[in-house]
């Protein structure tokens, strides 16, 4: 089957990131406070300090670029950019409710940035980069917009068999229906999740000192059926294929993702291990 053109792609993943928005808005304070680390690891690879221009790639409900707002301070500033106006709503309302002034959110594309060339102090990026059709164009782009001798990092989900929080849904899928193999370079949620994935391509744009490193941290939720509930409420690509199957089969498959959640369950909560690769680099100069 032929792959979806690049336009395809963005304008899917528009129509599913802006669907899922408000699932994003309903759980937007647990993902936060349990994603928080990443956030803080993003800011440190990125060496934002006081006074720094700051550009934050697929900012969606607004991490980590809140943070970025409040590491660069008054004197400093924040654009996050998102291709679904919805996320970015709910990033904009967060912003005010933290009292921040110095972040603007701008709906766009990430594969072409709409920035001067050495305009930007440092770039971030949170579980964005694997979803573009064309991710070598915007390493491109990051070398072009960053001032010489500053750094972006990065943070994008490593292999599924680390994340079974991401992969067990697929997983009871695959036991209802035959479904094509996943084409490896296909955008998708673990695109990137290899070494070396997107810091080759990092390198190949002309960024330094790049690193590469899996963070293995966890998450979790208070039963099996609310992590069911909120995989479906925010999960664009899992709501797709939960789309094609008939009732019965979705009710087969909510079974075997309940039972499979189960096996982690550590006490009172359902904990699963998760693991991020975080990759930095620094354009030279
Ligand atoms: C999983 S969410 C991550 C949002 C946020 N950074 C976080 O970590 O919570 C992925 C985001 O990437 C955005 N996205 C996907 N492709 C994009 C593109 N080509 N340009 C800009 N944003 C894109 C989606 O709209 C979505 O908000």
């Amino acid at each position: 089957m032929a792959l979806p053109s690049p336009e395809q792609v963005i304008t899917s993943q528009r129509q599913d990131w802006n669907r899922v928005a408000g699932g994003w808005e309903k759980w937007d304070r647990f993902f936060d406070e349990q994603m928080a680390f990443l956030n803080h690891r993003l800011v440190a690879d990125a060496r934002l300090h006081s006074g720094l221009r700051v550009l934050d790639l697929g900012s969606g409900t607004g991490y980590p670029a809140l943070l970025a707002a409040q590491a660069v301070g008054a004197n400093g500033s924040v654009v996050g950019i998102d291709l679904a106006e919805h996320m970015l709503t709910v990033a904009e309302k967060k912003a005010k409710q933290l009292g921040l002034h110095n972040v603007l959110f701008k709906v766009g594309d990430v594969t072409t940035l709409p920035f001067e060339s050495a305009s930007f102090d440092a770039v971030t990026s949170r579980f964005c980069l694997m979803f573009l059709p064309e991710i070598p164009k915007t390493a491109l782009e990051i070398a072009r917009i960053l001032k010489p001798g500053r750094w972006v990092a990065v943070a994008v989900w490593s292999v599924p068999e680390k994340n079974p929080s991401i992969s067990l849904s697929m997983a009871a899928v695959k036991q209802v229906i035959d479904l094509p193999p996943t084409d490896p370079t296909a955008p998708g949620i673990f695109r990137l999740a290899k070494p070396g994935d997107f810091a080759d391509m990092l390198e190949r744009a002309g960024l330094a000192d790049i690193t590469d490193q899996e963070f293995l941290g966890e998450w979790s939720y208070g039963s099996a059926d609310e992590y069911y509930t909120s995989l479906m409420e925010i999960a664009a690509p899992v709501q797709n294929l939960m789309a094609t199957l008939s009732e019965a089969q979705r009710l087969e498959v909510k079974h075997l993702i309940i039972k499979a959640a189960s096996q982690f369950q550590r006490g009172a909560r359902i904990t699963f291990p998760i693991a991020v690769r975080m990759v930095a680099g620094r354009k030279p100069g």
